[in-house]
């Protein structure tokens, strides 16, 4: 438990750290891979190279440690990140080695700041949050394995189909080597797929949103293939030159809390920028079948026709249903898109929007890149949908859209 003393030390100690934080986490990091280099199984090391995740786990502590009186208030976000740490397989023993690591980086980069008290009161203050996500996560794992189908970990599936949708993105059928039936999931989450590439010392982890409408035989992801050259594409680019069908991969069961919320018939726009068509997709189907009466509007920014992934799909089931409208915008069109009718050029505004859409009463699902995020939130702030109606996913760690 902590005394008022070591809150208050908490709640004056929290803003340096934060502004220390790039410098202590990047410390905690070094220190935590020299001790513990089994944990790289876990990490992304392409987000660790590029400082994305530096930051994440360090800036959520101290702004749960600001909270620490009222922890409730964060458990949403507890939640989220829970999804994400269940996806990947973080365990109750790993948070006392995070712990401790996070503590020395803050006692070496605060040196002589980082007297005996505040050491303590940040301890203690860990162990209660640490505990917070650890009880949240439990329960992860016991849903995940005791539902119909579900299990713990990660288990093989096997490649059945490769289909290539566009330039730039191959869908890969999944199916479960053990032949069970596929637990229920809730569309918008994604899995995690665990690769042992040759030549890697180390597995790596990758989550991608399910693209398919919930079945009980196959998953299906879509995976968009990084730039031969950038490092960052080492997972998506073994996936598309060497995963074939026939192959094996372990994967673990549907996480994440972007989901589609079936509970009313308000009209839905989904928005998607690039491969972030994955989980609107899969809301897309999902709605198609669940709430046939339902008004949806699906609008899908891509660079041209080369890159748009999936359209058949779309097109095919705007064809059978009258309640969906069907957007596309390209932001660098080939001269062929330039002549098609159904095609807008440009980028999304608030005035394209208010241009395809009678009004904003309506429940707006987005994502997609940081620039194309920004962009819509931006838009739908300035026609003041309320945060309520507006839920989105990043790719990569989470942020928050206020905050950036
Ligand atoms: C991701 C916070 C403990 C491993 C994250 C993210 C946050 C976070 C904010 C980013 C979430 C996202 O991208 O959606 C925390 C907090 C912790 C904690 C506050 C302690 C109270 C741990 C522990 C481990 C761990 C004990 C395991 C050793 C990971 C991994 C990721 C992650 C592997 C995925 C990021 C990547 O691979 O780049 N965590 N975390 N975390 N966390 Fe934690």
């Amino acid at each position: 438990m902590l005394t008022t003393e070591q809150k208050s030390i908490i709640k004056s100690t929290a803003p340096i750290l934060k502004e220390r934080g790039t410098e202590i986490t990047s410390r905690f990091y070094q220190q935590l891979f020299t001790s513990h280099p089994e944990l790289l199984n876990l990490f992304n090391q392409t987000n660790q190279k590029k400082g994305r995740q530096q930051t994440a786990l360090a800036g959520a502590v101290y702004a749960a440690a600001e909270n620490i009186d009222q922890l409730e208030d964060i458990l949403p976000v507890v939640k989220q990140i829970g999804h994400k740490h269940r996806s990947i397989g973080v365990r109750p023993e790993h948070y006392p080695i995070v712990g401790e690591h996070l503590l020395l980086a803050m006692k070496e980069v605060l040196g002589s700041d980082a007297t005996d008290d505040v050491l303590e009161a940040w301890k203690e203050a860990y162990g209660v949050i640490a505990s917070v996500f650890i009880e949240v996560e439990e329960e992860m794992y016991q849903d995940a394995s005791i539902q119909q189908g579900g299990w713990e970990g990660f288990k093989p599936f096997r490649v059945t189909h490769k289909v290539t949708e566009s330039n730039a993105i191959t869908s890969f059928y999944l199916e479960p080597v053990d032949g069970n039936v596929l637990p229920s999931f809730s569309p918008g989450q994604y899995i995690s797929v665990q690769l042992q590439i040759e030549g890697e010392t180390y597995t790596h982890i990758r989550q991608y949103s399910l693209s398919d409408a919930p079945n009980q035989n196959y998953f299906r992801i879509s995976v968009k293939k990084e730039s031969d050259h950038d490092p960052e594409g080492i997972v998506s680019n073994h996936l598309h030159e060497r995963v074939e069908v026939g192959d094996e991969i372990p994967v673990s069961a549907p996480a994440g809390d972007f989901v589609l919320s079936t509970k009313d018939e308000t009209p839905l726009v989904l928005i998607s920028g690039g491969v972030g068509l994955t989980p609107l997709l899969s809301m897309l189907k999902t709605v198609v079948h669940l709430q046939p009466e339902r008004r949806v509007t699906f609008i899908h920014a891509a660079r041209n026709s080369q890159l748009h992934a999936l359209k058949g799909e779309v097109t095919d089931l705007v064809k059978q249903i009258e309640t969906i409208q069907n957007y596309t915008i390209y932001s660098d069109p080939t001269e062929q898109d330039e002549q098609s009718v159904d095609t807008y050029t440009g980028h999304i505004t608030l005035e394209w929007l208010q241009e395809i859409l009678p009004h904003n009463q309506m429940e707006f699902y987005f994502c997609g890149p940081t620039g194309f995020m920004n962009a819509v939130y931006s838009a739908l702030q300035g026609w003041n949908v309320p945060e309520d109606r507006m839920h989105y996913e990043f790719f990569g760690p989470a942020k928050s859209l206020e905050t950036i």
